[in-house]
């Protein structure tokens, strides 16, 4: 079994267990130089064999706890017949969700690039790996992954995505419905090509004012986690609603999630007493790693001093920035493994 299930079922395995969101991407020299041969990000996600030898490349060179599958959260509308394409510094870019006429395309939509090739990427992925290396699957949050629908865009100011939200309540509810069992299914699928541990990646909470936070966020991810739990409950899902601030506290308590992902704006504090009752991920602040590593040991006691005994992995707070030294990165990975539990 591996370190990071074990943490779940709370047995000690000496180490701290570590792994980076973003852990696979543009800081890997590695990972460019597939990179490099591909114009559309797409086409590489869906490309069984570099895929699984990207997904494999950051365990192989820092020797993570965890290995996380290359994809992407817009996978998903892209495997609806949703356009999604990645533009260099801009993003992504969607086609706009306006009608009702859009829901009604989105309902009769095959799917032209066979979501079905990541779960052979995990397949794969699980068969290479060690078993102590647990294998991680994702989604994007049904209201993330909207709200990059009804925006059209990567950099935004959530101002189109709200005021749609406000002006055209039956339809947005229609439009998160019909995303969020898209979205439970291709979860469940990815447990069932041998997933080890789920994470919702929901990195768009923070948009949304208290009330629709309760209908975009808690009650679609409370139905994706049900569905996901009732064929597979024993395999952990970590929530994480980046940017919920005081909100936390309500995902952690309805969502039925088994472990919280936490961004660096949270104190560790308010870590330490969610970890009395569930397991806690994060928060390392990501721009920690562009620095020198007296500055990373000093962030990173911060945080292992205080949570480091049980319920808890070690992550950062947001991904890996593309920008950071790849010896800063094994200066952590080897800083948090000398750590006593
Ligand atoms: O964590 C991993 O190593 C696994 C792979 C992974 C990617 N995206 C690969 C990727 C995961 C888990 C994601 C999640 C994702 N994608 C999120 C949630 C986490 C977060 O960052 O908040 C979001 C919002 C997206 C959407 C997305 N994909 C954006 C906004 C961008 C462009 C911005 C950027 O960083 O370039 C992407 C592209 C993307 N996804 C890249 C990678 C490695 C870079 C693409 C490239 O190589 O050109």
């Amino acid at each position: 079994m591996n370190t990071i299930i074990k943490t779940f079922q709370k047995k000690n395995v000496g180490t701290i267990p570590i792994w980076l969101m973003r852990q696979a991407g543009r800081y890997l020299p590695e990972y460019m130089s597939i990179r490099k041969n591909f114009t559309s990000f797409l086409d590489l996600c869906y490309n069984i064999d570099k895929a699984t030898e990207i997904t494999l490349q950051p365990i192989e060179r820092f020797n993570f706890d965890a290995a996380i599958v290359f994809s992407d959260i817009l996978v998903l509308p892209d495997s609806l017949g949703w356009e999604v394409s990645f533009q260099e510094g801009t993003g992504p870019s969607l086609r706009q969700f306006k009608t009702k006429e859009d829901l009604k395309l989105l309902q009769k939509s095959t799917d032209p690039r066979k979501i079905g090739q990541v779960y052979e990427i995990i397949s794969k992925v699980r068969a290479a790996l060690l078993p102590k290396t647990c294998l991680i699957g994702f989604v994007g949050g049904a209201w993330t992954v909207v709200s990059y629908m009804l925006e059209g865009k990567g950099k935004h100011d959530f101002l189109i995505s709200k005021k749609f939200i406000y002006e055209n309540e039956r339809l947005a509810n229609e439009l998160i419905d019909f995303i969020a069992d898209k979205t439970a299914i291709h979860l469940f699928n990815q447990a069932r090509a041998g997933s080890n541990m789920l994470q919702i990646f929901e990195s768009h909470a923070g948009s949304l004012s208290a009330a629709e936070y309760n209908k975009y966020v808690i009650a679609p991810t409370k139905k994706i986690v049900s569905y996901v739990k009732k064929q597979f409950p024993n395999v952990p899902i970590i929530g994480f609603p980046r940017g919920s601030g005081l909100l936390y506290e309500k995902y952690i308590e309805e969502t039925g999630i088994d472990g919280i992902g936490v961004d660096q704006f949270v104190p560790v504090s308010a870590m330490k007493k969610w970890q009395e009752k569930i397991l806690v991920q994060g928060n390392l602040d990501p721009v920690t790693l562009l620095t020198e590593e007296k500055v990373i040991a000093t962030k990173v006691d911060e945080i292992i001093l205080n949570l480091g005994s049980e319920n808890f992995i070690f992550n950062l707070g947001h991904g890996v920035l593309p920008n950071t030294p790849v010896k800063n990165i094994e200066f952590l990975v080897e800083y948090v493994r000398q750590a006593k539990r």
